[in-house]
């Protein structure tokens, strides 16, 4: 069975080639350089560069393989949430192929994908498992059992994970996306430099939005001199600061959840798993309390076609096709 995977749900676009369980190709061509200056992502020129590039990472994805069209076997598609002008392109083009062609087409919740990209290329985590999705649009965590059935535990109210890391890099003027630079800068840094807020909900929800108001509030109210003094001469214990408040809260989660179900598998997935800290100290909860982790390999943690291929397989797998009227919906949740 080979299925081609293409997600195009935000600034980055993406195809990939699953056969059997296995990834054949996976590329991404990234458009963060073309963001970058506006400090975030544009949405017109986020599809516009879709639209130009769809077809050419296809083809790259193929040729990577050496597969030929008539080779698929489905075609697996974002179709939410995410920008609505950066979905269409891709499910746009994803009904078209299967159309021509002849063959399944099946849309897939981008963060089923996040959630079983720790699935590849790698010895699938033991049913069921807990998965933190942990990236710039979500926080979710999420109880996952055997045969595709998942029930979300709690989920960001407000900002998410690594929308706190690219907010307060903003701030910090670390440019975009911020969560790679403070992860760096912060390898130096003294986590206990300032105790920045960490909001514990009661339930699994989460909330990053006071985190930033309150880096925001802790450089507006110094004056200039001594604010650019304490950039220039503490940036690394300040990201080391919100780091630590960012990962306390996320792993004080996963260990109460884990307390809760009795589960003792862990996956961290998305792009914020690829933040260091997290790993180390999810690593740790886990040898503390007795549960298992699992993260996956880096290129799985950031937006990839290969985890859409694999969750639509697995849509495949349980007699799921979609419609040829399959609607974008920018909005879904898991
Ligand atoms: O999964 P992803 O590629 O796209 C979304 O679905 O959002 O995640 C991108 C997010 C950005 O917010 C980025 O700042 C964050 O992941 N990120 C990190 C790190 N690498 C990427 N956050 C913290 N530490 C990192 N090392
Ligand atoms: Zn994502």
């Amino acid at each position: 069975m080979l299925v081609l995977g293409v997600e195009t749900s935000c600034d980055d676009t993406t195809a990939a080639l699953l056969e059997d369980g296995a990834v054949r190709a996976n590329i991404v061509s990234s458009q963060h350089e073309l963001h970058e200056e506006y400090g975030g992502v544009v949405p017109e020129i986020a599809s516009r560069n879709h639209q130009r590039l769809v077809v050419p990472v296809v083809e790259k994805a193929l040729a990577e393989a050496s597969a030929d069209t008539t080779a698929l076997d489905a075609v697996a598609v974002t179709h939410g949430p995410g920008l609505p002008g950066s979905l269409m392109v891709g499910l746009s083009f994803a009904k078209a192929l299967a159309r021509g062609l002849g063959i399944p087409l099946v849309g897939v919740n981008h963060l089923e994908g996040h959630v079983y990209s720790v699935d590849l290329d790698a010895p699938r985590p033991h049913r069921p498992f807990l998965c933190l999705v942990v990236s710039g649009g979500h926080t979710e965590l999420v109880h996952v059992d055997e045969n595709f059935h998942h029930d979300v535990l709690g989920r960001t109210r407000d900002d998410a994970a690594g929308e706190a890391f690219d907010k307060v890099a903003q701030l910090f003027g670390l440019g975009y996306p911020g969560g790679p630079a403070i992860d760096r800068h912060a390898e130096h840094g003294d986590p206990t430099f300032h105790d920045f807020p960490r909001s514990r909900l009661d339930d699994f929800d989460f909330s990053f939005s006071g985190l930033k108001t309150s880096v925001l509030y802790y450089l507006r109210d110094r004056p200039d001199t001594e604010r650019n003094r304490l950039l220039d001469t503490h940036l690394e214990d300040l990201c080391a600061s919100v780091q630590a408040a960012v990962v306390d809260v996320l792993v004080d989660a996963v260990r109460r959840a884990v307390e809760k179900t009795g589960v003792e598998h862990v996956a961290v997935t998305g792009g914020v798993a690829a933040n260091s800290a997290l790993r180390r100290r999810v690593e740790e909860a886990g040898t503390a309390d007795g549960f298992t982790v699992h993260v996956p390999d880096l290129a799985y943690c950031m937006d990839n076609a290969a985890m859409i291929a694999q969750a639509g397989a697995y849509h495949l797998a349980a007699g799921h096709t979609s419609p040829p009227t399959l609607d974008i919906d920018s909005n879904l949740q898991l």
